[in-house]
């Protein structure tokens, strides 16, 4: 049953109840008519409360007409006699619709007010939702500035350094062999030449970021690309004791893309795991499809990355490793964002680091 369906049977039954009390009780207990007459205000109130002036009133007219044959036939009608039963008439309807109304306004007011409470919220949500979509845009100008600056200082630099540094290594290495192994000279050598690589490194880290030439898209599978990186690094990862293994998908994941820049930010990932991972971890490469893409996470059991350190991963030249160029990651956002993709990183101080790659599926990049 509706509860004012309910609401109504109660003031109905109450408003009989009261009615019997006054037409059975002899009329000689004047006092008790005096009490019965006042409970009426109860339904009465009630009703306004409920239903507002119209249920008000129109519970004091009910009153009114079940009540007015019990003075009229009962106490005999004399005018001037029951004045006051008369009045109490009167004030039955003044109070049901007074009260109906005060109750409806405020109702109305509540009403209002929620609603004012809840466009509040709405464009409270609103703001929210796009001041996040400034904050992240900003951020996003930022880092392409920094790293288009780079750029081009990385172009001339390249030219500058480059050629010196063959140079350097290849009189090295011809040094080199006047010396036997063992001989302090030879390891001297032995620095010279491990160095210059190291700087060729940098170099080339810097080259590939100052490219700048549009990406070559064609169809590439992700998978392809993954087993080519786990062919590639899978002695190393024997080498530093570590296992590694790629659960591919079923099916070739493809992208539109640039197959040797994608491969590229796999590889720094990959190769970021197995640095931070000790002899015994292990580094999982997983695939999935997701609704509109691919999913590519790498997760290693190393070192993990500390809170402190974590949102500083992505800064051009932010490192923590003794021989590291602290580019790697940002060339990988980069090509990954670049692909209209996003890179997702997971980490705990020693309890291991997943890195999540999400690229969408050939079809929805058309
Ligand atoms: N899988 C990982 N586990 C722990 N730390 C990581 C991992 N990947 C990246 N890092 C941290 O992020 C830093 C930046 O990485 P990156 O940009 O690739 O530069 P680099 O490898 O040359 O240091 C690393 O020096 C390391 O501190
Ligand atoms: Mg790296």
């Amino acid at each position: 049953m509706k509860p004012s369906i309910l609401r109504i049977a109660l003031l109905g039954l109450s408003i009989l109840g009261i009615s019997l009390l006054h037409y059975l009780t002899p009329l000689h207990l004047h006092y008790m008519h005096d009490i019965f007459q006042r409970f009426y205000y109860l339904p009465i109130i009630l009703a306004a409360l409920w239903f507002g002036f119209r249920g008000g009133l129109a519970c004091a007219l009910v009153v009114s007409v079940v009540y007015a044959p019990h003075i009229l036939f009962q106490w005999g009608g004399g005018l001037a006699l029951e004045m006051e039963k008369y009045l109490e008439i009167v004030m039955y309807n003044v109070v049901g619709s007074v009260t109906g109304l005060l109750a409806q306004r405020e109702r109305e007011r509540s009403l209002e007010l929620q609603r004012t409470a809840e466009g509040l919220e709405e464009s409270f949500n609103k703001l929210q939702i796009q001041s996040e979509r400034i904050i992240a845009i900003e951020e996003q100008l930022r880092r392409s500035e920094k790293l288009s600056t780079l750029g081009e200082m990385a172009a001339v630099l390249a030219h500058e350094i480059r050629n010196p540094l063959g140079s350097i290594r290849g009189t090295a290495e011809i040094l080199r062999d006047d010396y036997r192994p063992g001989d302090p000279k030879h390891e001297f050598i032995e620095i010279q030449i491990k160095e210059t690589e190291r700087l060729n490194h940098v170099v080339e880290d810097f080259l590939r970021m100052a490219r700048q030439q549009p990406m070559e898209l064609r169809d590439c599978s992700i998978r392809e690309e993954v087993e080519t990186i786990v062919t590639l690094v899978a002695k190393d990862a024997h080498d530093r004791g570590i296992s590694l293994c790629f659960e591919p998908s079923q099916e070739q994941a493809i992208v539109r893309g640039d197959g040797e820049k994608l491969r590229q930010a796999f590889l720094n990932i990959v190769i970021n795991a197995l640095q931070a991972t000790p002899p015994g971890g292990s580094v999982i490469i997983v695939l999935t499809r997701l609704e509109s893409g691919f999913e590519l996470c790498i997760r290693d059991s190393g070192s993990g990355i500390s809170p402190k350190n974590l949102h500083r991963i992505f800064e051009p030249f932010f490192t923590t490793k003794p021989d590291g160029t602290g580019l790697g990651l940002a060339v990988t956002r980069k090509i990954i964002e670049g692909h209209g993709g996003t890179l997702h990183i997971e980490s705990k101080a020693a309890a291991g680091t997943t890195v999540s790659i999400r690229l969408p599926a050939q079809e929805f990049t058309a």
